[in-house]
């Protein structure tokens, strides 16, 4: 088979990727990573906006080390949902005052661990804040918090992907936030540095961005009319990527996000006398296309459709199960041959709903072939599981052809490694 015919990616080529790599398997491309965090760098620059701007990689969408040592090696700082995810930045070298404890359910003992680590700590609820006080004490430590803000505004995105509905289990209800700065500001080791709000994921129309960022300065002026003075304001990440052809046609960038967010914080802040800082916490966008993963088909099967059977299945990729997401998928060996054959690509897991990809015209696909699925560097690997007893894949990083194993294949005794069997059953 000629090499013209294989898929080339990050400078590597793919097939003889899985020959070495084995499949299934996460590639990325350290070049793609970096020319996305710097193109947000380049947008929210200060020196072009104005404004002084941090971009906090959302850390769910991707929680690989080595890349978050690229990302951290760019001056990204991070937002963490867990312990687990704090530890992975910290060990990626991210400095603590650039990164945000987030979460709506935190333990005590997550708190602690938080305010122990000296990073900024979003405030989800009454509750939370009452607890976080308590602990604080208790460590004889100051923490800076941020209140989680339910801006509600509605984004037309998939409902399990909105997070700032009323309705939404995220954030404090907006009308609520006044009463809560203002409890916040009486504790001795509080201090209410920043308002922060995240509405939504895979945003294509970004005029939603806009709105909140309106509400957002609403509250920023009625605390500043209180006395009550922040440091910053964080609009969460949510920019969408084209993942099909009809995303590619309205895709939005860095730059539109900044022409619909800019002006009102411009403006807002200027009226008022304040200099904020801004903090965005994009995920998807950054990690999202720099990544494929690379499958081998087990069987094809003609049958009320004509399935193509790969190794992967939503144990590694849930996206398109849970969201009904739409990823390219290409045959990576003979990616030049034309597309005659309508084909449904499915995991091999046991579960009808295993389906990667539905209806798609490829070229004829035999046993043995390629398949390689697009722009999965976004909540791909880090939703992965290890259901129907399947260990997790490798990942590679690509960087102008040259190739790094950034995590070893699980094997059958990473199943097992956890578990334990009581005396009297053995
Ligand atoms: N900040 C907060 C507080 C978030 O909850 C999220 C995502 C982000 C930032 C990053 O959003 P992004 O820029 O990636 O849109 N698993 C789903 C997406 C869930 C998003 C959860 N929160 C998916 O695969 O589409």
């Amino acid at each position: 088979m000629a090499k013209e015919d294989h898929l080339f990616f990050g400078g590597a080529d793919v097939v003889e990727l899985a020959e070495r790599y084995g499949t299934p398997l996460y590639v990325t491309d350290e070049n793609k990573l970096r020319a996305n965090i710097r193109n947000y760098k380049r947008t929210f620059g200060k020196s072009r906006t104005g404004i002084d701007t941090d971009i906090f990689f959302a850390v769910k969408a991707n929680g690989n080390l080595a890349i978050l040592k690229v990302l951290a090696s760019e001056g990204a700082g991070a937002d963490v949902f867990s312990c687990g995810e704090l530890q992975l930045v910290k060990l990626a070298g991210i400095p603590t005052e650039k990164i945000l404890f987030n979460g709506n359910s935190k333990s005590e003992d997550d708190l602690r661990e938080a305010v122990e680590s000296g990073v900024k700590i979003s405030v989800d609820s009454l509750g939370e804040l009452r607890v976080l006080a308590a602990v604080t004490d208790e460590l004889g430590k100051e923490a800076e918090i941020a209140m989680r803000v339910n801006p509600d505004v509605s984004p037309a995105v998939n409902p399990k992907i909105a997070t700032g509905l009323k309705e939404s289990k995220f954030g404090v209800p907006y009308h609520e936030i006044m009463s809560m700065c203002e409890e916040a500001v009486q504790y001795r080791n509080i201090a209410l540095t920043g308002l922060h709000c995240h509405i939504g994921s895979q945003i294509l129309k970004l005029d939603v961005f806009g709105e909140a960022a309106e509400k957002m300065m609403n509250l920023v002026e009625q605390l500043h009319e209180r006395g009550i003075e922040l440091e910053f304001v964080d609009l969460g990440g949510g920019l969408g990527i084209g993942y099909s052809e009809e995303d590619k046609k309205r895709l939005p960038t860095p730059d539109d996000l900044a022409a619909v967010i800019l002006p009102v914080l411009v403006d807002r802040m200027k009226s008022l006398g304040l200099n904020l800082k801004l903090i965005l916490e994009p995920g998807r966008s950054i990690v999202g296309t720099t990544t494929i993963l690379l499958s081998r088909v087990n069987v094809v099967k003609p049958a009320h459709k004509n399935f193509v059977a790969i190794d992967a299945g939503f144990n590694l990729l849930i996206r398109p199960v849970m969201y009904d997401a739409y990823h390219e998928v290409v045959v990576a060996n003979r990616q030049n041959e034309r597309a005659s054959t309508l084909y449904t690509v499915v995991g091999p897991v046991c579960e009808s709903g295993d389906i990667i990809a539905k209806d798609r015209m490829l070229p004829e696909v035999k046993s043995g072939d390629l398949v390689a699925i697009k722009d999965v560097g976004a909540y791909g690997f880090s939703m992965s599981s290890q259901y129907n007893g399947r260990p997790r894949c490798a990942e590679v990083l690509v960087n102008d052809g040259a190739v790094d194993l950034i995590r070893s294949r699980e094997s059958i005794d990473d199943l097992l490694r956890t578990q334990k069997v009581p005396e009297r059953l053995v």
